[in-house]
């Protein structure tokens, strides 16, 4: 079955510039007064719209526009409880702290399946209402074994892009015992998760993981078959993200504290099928009051930047990525097609995805209808249910 999407304001390809399916996004691109088709989930056409060829079924977007689906690279769904107490306590005045997790991991390993299986449904359908076609979904808040290997299995049931988090923060049943952890995440659980997962991570911070550690868990994900990624650089100056680079990680998660030798070793890190992506998170700045990263620094270094939500109950509990385009826009001043470019194609690089992140032909149908005609407007109105339609591997939901 086919469908023609016609009638758009504007449609953003991010197209490669000779189409080639198998090569991924390519920069920002848009064509105005154009049509799309879709046929077996696929991007099949785009072009002028007097040109569009005949389909089984047709869309009148009445000058909407159409832009690829957002590709959340970073995202921890699978908890129980919340923690608005904390939230408030900063807005009051108190600092966010690595720490704050234990309280999560302790809520969620008091959880039934069923309460972690909904929690994540629940924010799975935030997100697609929101334009989200994609997602990574982390562990992190079991930490022990058979609590990390419940919640790979949960996000195995929302998404291909599971990663463990094993070393997210020590336990505190391991408070004098790091080495003790580091053996348990580097082993039986490691083994327990890699089956259900794509990427490892750790969190190499101040409180949490140095570089050290960081770098034998993202070594022995690797050993296991699993990719590397990393949150580094989020609460101050430190070497996750050259301890990210060494490793080959897909992205560097966060960078908000960065110095020039960071920014470098991102630059200089490779080409989009092997360098490391710069995946900011705004909404993490805006939620515990940090000064935001640099986004323009990284951009005029040519380093690869996308943008996610890091959707989590603690550094930051929204899963909007309009959002998260807004703040890029207004508070890190990236311009609205980087904005875009890097909530879309940015994501897809930052999970080494050719198929999503853009509309060039062959691409997965993933695509969202704005109540308005251009991506401008993702900033432009800020908070306002934007989002009309979306379609996933060319299936479509209206919010
Ligand atoms: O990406 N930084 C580490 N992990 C999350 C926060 C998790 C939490 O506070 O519960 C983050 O910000
Ligand atoms: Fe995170």
């Amino acid at each position: 079955m086919s469908t023609l999407i016609t009638n758009i304001g504007e449609l953003v390809t991010n197209a490669a510039p000779d189409d080639d399916p198998g090569q991924g996004p390519g920069p920002f691109a848009a064509l105005t007064g154009a049509a799309l088709v879709i046929d077996e989930g696929r991007v099949v056409w785009t072009g002028p719209a007097g040109q569009a060829p005949a389909a089984d079924e047709a869309v009148d977007c009445r000058g909407g526009a159409v832009l690829p689906g957002f590709v959340d690279s970073h995202a921890h769904l699978v908890f129980a409880g919340e923690r608005s107490a904390e939230f408030a306590a900063r807005m009051a005045g108190t600092p966010y702290q690595a720490g704050g997790i234990r309280s999560t991991v302790a809520a969620t390993r008091a959880a039934p399946d069923e309460v972690l299986r909904a929690n994540l449904a629940r924010l799975t359908r935030e997100m697609l209402a929101q334009g989200t076609t994609t997602l990574e979904c982390k562990s992190g808040y079991g930490l022990t074994v058979p609590d990390e290997a419940r919640a790979v299995a949960l996000a195995a049931e929302v998404t291909p892009e599971v990663t463990f988090l094993g070393a997210h923060v020590v336990p505190p049943e391991y408070e004098g015992d790091r080495a003790g952890y580091l053996d348990l995440v580097c082993g039986p659980m490691l083994s327990a998760c890699a089956p259900h997962a794509r990427w490892v991570d750790a969190f190499c911070e101040r409180g949490a993981f140095d570089a050290d550690e960081a770098a034998a868990v993202l070594a022995a994900g690797r050993a296991a078959g699993l990719l590397p990624r990393i949150h580094a650089n989020q609460l101050g100056p430190g070497p996750g993200v050259q301890v990210g680079v060494a490793a080959g990680a897909a992205s560097a998660d966060h960078c908000t504290y960065l110095s020039d030798a960071d920014v470098d070793a991102l630059a200089s890190s490779g080409p989009p099928s092997s360098g490391t992506v710069a995946t900011l998170l705004p909404g993490v700045e805006f939620s515990t009051r940090q000064p935001y990263p640099d986004a323009r620094r990284l951009l005029a270094a040519g380093v690869t930047v996308a943008l996610a939500t890091d959707c989590n109950p603690g550094s930051c509990f929204t899963s909007s990525m309009p959002l998260c385009v807004a703040l890029a826009v207004r508070e890190m001043r990236m311009t609205t097609p980087e904005a875009v470019w890097s909530a879309t194609a940015g994501g897809a690089r930052a999970l080494r995805r050719t198929d999503v992140g853009h509309l060039g032909l062959g691409a997965r149908a993933d695509l969202m209808l704005l109540d308005g005609p251009s991506h401008t407007y993702l900033a432009y109105r800020p908070a306002v249910p934007l989002i009309r339609a979306v379609w996933r591997s060319g299936e479509l939901s209206r919010p």
